[in-house]
């Protein structure tokens, strides 16, 4: 009984929430909403055994957090390139003219200046809430998500039953002066811009703290194997009709355009317009709108080919250039940093700047103590993009780029060709040798529990590791010499070291900090090669044969392979256990040929984890079931309509412990 009502109560809230929120057509007045909530929130305390973390009682937070769990991303979150001019956006525009070879339509929409959040659905219910992080793996912020009052808990039923949708979260400006009064009055402190203010809130554990400061979000994409749009917008309209808050037509803030001139007219509306918005934008977004021809243009290994940004003209400010140091990167690329007399740009302190080289302190003719321009444009951080010559000082000598290694004191090398000095040093230079552990041991490489940078500066100090190897090779007493360390701190590192054995091939190779290979290139070559061997033995023509792999890449790969010092490395880091296979190989297909639907909500796997698992065992996955389905899986909620379909054409059902038991994974 007390369930039922319970039950009532939520499905009400969660009415009431979308007719406020989203139709703008409330029927019940707030105080009679916070009535029925009080009710809700009485219920629930008295019958915790019905927690749903999806209950409209969520909205106002409570759970505390004590740590994010982090989840893959079920596809790469990736960024936009941008343009600046109209010549960027002409020639962005004829790339895709130039491969599609029909007229084109463009969606245009607002480029929201906040956090990129990914919201998972399965069963229409959040499911949950990942940041970007580093584009593969992201921090599970869904109680603090929850708390954001225009985004849907539960989906009706014409919703797909899986669904991610991506977007921004983001603080009006009201919330943000709101919450910097109060920051200030009880911290001293003030957040720099709305954007830092957005993700150290979504980063908090607490999540009544989070509700309070009011969050907004708008959503801009949507992913489902069971959708079947034809156009971005027409895929926006789903979304609000689903409840989502997502820009309109009506209000400007997206339009489809034909031409290049309606959309440069756009783009100089918002311009000016921007300025009387209540949130910060910090340009457009142009997107093909056929889903089909993006589908066709397809990514690069960082971005959409069917997408842009226009930048607006970002904030440039003058001040005093104090100095000028160096940094050494893991592979030796020597950095030069301009350190500024502080100055407040687009509402954030900047004390330094790139200059990314020798070339660009040469461009800018840079002299000691020069009074700066220093612009951020979209990049974390700023640059120096002049120099104010007028107020130069007399005498003044110029900046020149050093001769040696500020670490080493090795003398630098710049091959031919190349903009970037280099200590050749690496088996000697300290920060080489630290960036190149830190980077093994770092979240998207081996993910090192137990282990960080101050770990690993003691360690490299005090001479007890040099090559990753060294890391597990090393006794507990020689970890008992670091500063901070006793027993638990060495059971912790040695763990993590174990554990660090199970993370996949693609990783490990990401680890080796071979220089030019990210994380999505050392996918590329292990789904590729399979294994160290066959990527080892390969020739240079094979792998330029491969998308995204170019000739910097070759030739970084083929003079790591040859040096004798890598190839000792990995000898012993095979040794030691590190999986230097793909998991694709290992398996022996226990699937292979049988084609799976799954329904409902499962008890030991996500619903990425499960489709993760048929594929790696060999199946294959089909969003709906027809007379080629072998199996329908079944977890808890199981659609009604796909059980009517399996049974009427006698598809096999299975169960999750029935599917655990196949594949040998039941303890
Ligand atoms: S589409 C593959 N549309 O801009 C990425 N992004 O670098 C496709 N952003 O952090 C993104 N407003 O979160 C898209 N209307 C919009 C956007 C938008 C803001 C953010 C996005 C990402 C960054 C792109």
């Amino acid at each position: 009984m007390s369930f039922e009502k319970i039950q009532l109560l939520r499905k009400a809230l969660h009415d009431h929430n979308y007719r406020y929120y989203s139709k703008d057509q409330p029927i019940i007045s707030d105080m009679e909403f916070d009535g029925l909530l009080d009710q809700l929130i009485a219920l629930e305390k008295k019958f915790p055994e019905f927690y749903d973390p999806n209950s409209p009682s969520q909205r106002v937070g409570g759970a505390l957090i004590k740590s994010f769990e982090t989840h893959t991303h079920k596809r790469p979150m990736l960024s936009l390139s941008n343009s600046y001019d109209q010549k960027d956006l002409l020639a962005f525009m004829n790339r895709c003219k130039d491969s599609l070879k029909n007229d084109l339509e463009w969606s245009v929409e607002l480029k929201y200046d906040g956090v990129a959040i990914s919201l998972c659905y399965e069963n229409r219910e959040l499911k949950h809430a990942l940041t970007r992080g580093d584009g593969i793996r992201g921090d599970d912020v869904s109680m603090n998500i929850r708390t954001i009052n225009t985004i849907p808990l539960k989906l009706p039923t014409e919703a797909p039953e899986e669904l991610e949708v991506r977007g921004e979260v983001y603080f009006s400006f009201s919330s943000f002066e709101r919450l910097n009064k109060k920051r200030f009055t009880d911290q001293g402190v003030r957040f720099a811009n709305p954007r830092n203010a957005a993700s150290g809130t979504l980063k908090m554990q607490d999540s009544s703290e989070v509700s309070r400061r009011g969050l907004s979000a708008f959503m801009y994409s949507v992913h489902s194997d069971e959708l079947e749009v034809s156009s971005h917008i027409e895929s926006l309209k789903l979304l609000r009709e689903w409840g989502f808050p997502v820009p309109s037509e009506e209000g400007k803030s997206l339009k489809k355009c034909q031409s290049l001139d309606e959309i440069l007219d756009y783009v100089n509306y918002w311009d000016d317009a921007r300025h009387n918005l209540p949130f910060a934008i910090d340009g457009i977004v142009i997107k093909l709108d056929e889903i089909a021809s993006q589908n066709k243009l397809g990514y690069t290994a960082k971005t959409p080919r069917w997408a842009i940004a226009y930048k607006f003209n970002s904030e440039k400010v003058l001040t005093r250039l104090k100095d000028v140091r160096y940094q050494v990167g893991r592979t030796g690329a020597i950095t030069p940093v301009a350190i500024l007399n502080p100055v407040q740009i687009s509402g954030t302190i900047v004390q330094r700047a790139s200059i990314h080289n020798a070339d660009q302190i040469s461009k800018l003719d840079l002299h000691e103590n020069d009074t700066v321009w220093v612009e951020k444009g979209g990049e974390i951080i700023p640059k120096i993009t002049g120099v104010d010559l007028s107020k130069r000082l007399k005498g003044s000598i110029s900046v020149d780029f050093i001769l040696n290694c500020p670490d080493c004191g090795s003398i630098l090398s710049r091959k031919e060709g190349d903009s970037q000095h280099y200590c050749t040093n690496s088996s000697q230079c300290k920060t080489q040798i630290k960036g190149r552990l830190n980077h093994f041991i770092q979240r998207n490489a081996m993910d090192i529990d137990g282990i960080g940078a101050e770990t690993i500066d003691q360690l490299v100090e005090l001479g007890l590791a040099k090559v990753p190897s060294d890391l597990y090779q090393l006794k507990p007493y020689d970890w008992l010499k670091l500063e901070k360390f006793k027993d638990k701190s060495v059971r912790n590192a040695l763990s993590g070291l174990k554990q660090s054995k199970n993370v996949p091939f693609e990783r490990v190779l990401f680890a080796l900090g071979i220089r030019h290979v990210g994380s999505t290139v050392a996918k590329k070559l292990v789904r590729h090669f399979k294994n160290i061997d066959n990527l080892m033995k390969t020739s240079e023509d094979e792998l330029l044969n491969l998308d995204d792999v170019g000739p910097m890449i070759v030739t970084s790969l083929s003079t790591y392979f040859l040096s004798k010092q890598s190839i000792y490395e990995i000898e012993k880091l095979i040794e030691i256990g590190l999986c230097f296979t793909s998991s694709d190989e290992f398996s022996g297909g226990l699937l292979e040929g049988k084609t799976f639907v799954i329904s409902g909500v499962f008890d030991s796997f996500t619903r990425a984890e499960i489709k993760s698992s048929i594929e790696k065992n060999g199946g294959h996955l089909s969003t709906s079931i027809s007379s080629k389905t072998d199996y329908l899986l079944k977890g808890s909620g199981v659609g009604p309509m796909k059980l009517k379909k399996a049974e009427s054409l006698n598809v096999a059902q299975i169960t999750e412990i029935e599917y655990k038991t196949w594949i040998g994974s039941v303890n």
